[in-house]
């Protein structure tokens, strides 16, 4: 049985998108798919098509609030919508420019409203599934929620905002029918990562990130965090007392600006 027949996500032109719609693309499976790069997009989308789904592609920008609204509320029933689409930032040696900080929360914050809450309003009017609830909707956190990490202010804080923000909606949308999920990834072998001169430990593949979300999901869980060890770490760090915690991270390497 296919788990999740109708998907759509955003950001799968690229990295764990690209990861997430494969794991999806069964034969009898309807894809939705947006980026912003047209033939990255169609690529992905020509290998989903070979794996036999259906595929529809959107070269959209999530930030586009009523483009988002349109594509979303036209694509027919959804069981489960991943809002992915992110971008990274950080200080390099220097400190955090402010259209950086502007563009994350852009694209990190609001990019995943635009997608989540049309998702929701249109899963609210459809038949639960064979699983019990009308439509599954996971944003694309990390591990990076758990850590006020100085060489990265603005992602640490777009992801936080948008894993708190799903793990407390579900409260309310489980009584509608729909759940909600927080991905918190690690570190993960992508574009995004592949500028990063420090060492990543338990760097992942793309595919095994996308095989622990997609489980987790169909397991109910709200928080799927991942590699476990990396995510104990996260917690102990962002659990000390802010004077400790920003002492330690200094002496992190600085991330540069992508
Ligand atoms: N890689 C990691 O280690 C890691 C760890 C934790 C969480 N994450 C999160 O995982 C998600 C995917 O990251 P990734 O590593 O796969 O990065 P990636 O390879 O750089 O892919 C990012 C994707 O987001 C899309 N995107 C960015 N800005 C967009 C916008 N304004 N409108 C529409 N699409 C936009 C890109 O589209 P185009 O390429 O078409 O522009 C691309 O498909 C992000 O939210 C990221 O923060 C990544």
């Amino acid at each position: 049985m296919i788990r999740f027949p109708n998907a759509l996500i955003t950001g799968a032109s690229s990295g764990i998108g690209v990861a997430l719609a494969r794991a999806l693309a069964l034969p009898g499976a309807t894809l939705h798919l947006s980026g912003r790069d047209a033939a990255r997009l169609e690529a992905v989308a020509a290998t989903c098509r070979a794996q036999g789904a259906t595929v529809h592609t959107q070269v959209l920008d999530v930030r586009d609030a009523a483009a988002m609204q349109d594509w979303i509320s036209q694509a027919g029933r959804l069981d489960l919508v991943l809002a992915n689409a992110g971008i990274g930032t950080g200080t390099g040696d220097g400190t955090e420019p402010a259209q950086a900080a502007r563009d994350v929360f852009d694209t990190n914050v609001t990019g995943v409203l635009n997608t989540a809450l049309p998702a929701i309003e249109a899963m609210a009017t459809q038949a639960p599934a064979p699983d019990g609830w009308r439509g599954h909707v996971a944003v694309v956190a990390s591990l990076a929620a758990f850590v006020a990490g100085p060489s990265a202010p603005a992602y640490c804080a777009s992801k936080s905002a948008v894993q708190r923000w799903a793990e407390a909606r579900d409260a309310t949308e489980r009584k509608r029918g729909i759940r909600m999920h927080a991905l918190c990834p690690g570190f993960i072998r992508t574009p995004m990562t592949a500028s990063n001169a420090f060492p990543m430990p338990w760097l992942m593949e793309p595919e095994d990130a996308a095989r622990r979300m997609l489980d987790g999901i169909a397991a109910g869980k709200l928080r799927i965090a991942f590699p476990r060890r990396l995510y104990a770490i996260s917690r102990v760090v962002g659990a000390l007392p802010p004077g400790w915690r920003a002492r330690l991270m200094e002496r992190a390497p600085p991330k540069h600006q992508v």
